[in-house]
């Protein structure tokens, strides 16, 4: 499965990639996180940049290194990354939204330290903004391709989010099957259509499934060929 991709398809085009997941502070010590290790979405962001594209990379807290040549913006939250991806969005040509969002945050962030005095803590949280429907809702000529990390219902779940959030397409994975979701190297995913179209990849290295996807979609965009 292993293949190279066209050095010049993506020239010219202003890529967005969103990688890696979000923390939402809870005091100065402690963040509600979880297990996105920004894998995909760096490999994403490296099959773009191969492919000669302008890329920039929002990404949440990692150890990956940048590829190389990749404009990358750190963010730790997600309204962070929500303002970030906003004020890039309409210079860009193909937004690529792989990151984890939080969904929810603490309604508040202590200031100081929580400390424990042996009872109970109910903690609040509060929606976040959905960065993926607010690209679609103001969607003009921009390619916008979701993620969605499911455990179960993978294609009826992905189609509803896909038609809901206005995405020209999206990649869908089942974080339970073995090889497959966070922290691995491989990843098994579909892509996803909004007329309920679905190409199944096999098991293959997350570079190579980025580099199936920037194909796929210069493909779609009428900029390539097989
Ligand atoms: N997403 C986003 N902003 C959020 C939550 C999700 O942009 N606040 C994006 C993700 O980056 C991904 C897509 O929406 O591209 C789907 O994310 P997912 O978590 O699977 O969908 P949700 O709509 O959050 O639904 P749920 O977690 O309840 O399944
Ligand atoms: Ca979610």
């Amino acid at each position: 499965q292993n293949f190279m991709l066209n050095r010049e398809i993506m020239k010219g085009r202003k890529v967005l990639v969103t990688a890696g997941g979000t923390r939402e502070e809870l005091d100065p010590v402690r963040y509600l996180g979880n297990y996105s290790s920004g894998r995909m979405g760096y490999a994403i962001a490296e099959a773009f940049a191969e492919a000669g594209a302008q890329v920039t990379l929002v990404s949440g807290p990692s150890d990956i290194l940048p590829p190389f040549g990749v404009e990358t913006v750190r963010i730790i939250s997600a309204e962070e990354m929500y303002l970030e991806v906003m004020t890039r969005y309409a210079e860009q040509d193909i937004v690529v939204k792989a990151a984890a969002v939080a969904d929810f945050r603490p309604a508040v962030r202590n200031e100081q330290k929580i400390k424990k005095d042996g009872e109970s803590v109910i903690l609040e949280l509060v929606p976040n903004p959905d960065i993926l429907s607010a690209l679609g809702a103001r969607k003009k000529h921009q390619y916008l391709v979701g993620f969605a990390a499911e455990t179960q219902n993978v294609i009826e779940n992905g189609l509803e989010k896909l038609k809901r959030k206005k995405a020209d397409m999206l990649v869908v994975n089942d974080v339970t099957a073995p090889g497959a979701g966070f922290g691995t190297d491989t990843n098994i995913v579909s892509f996803l259509y909004p007329d309920g179209r679905k190409i199944d990849l096999p098991k293959m290295s997350k570079l190579d499934v980025a580099r199936r996807l920037v194909q796929e979609i210069a493909l779609n965009k009428g900029i390539g060929s097989k």
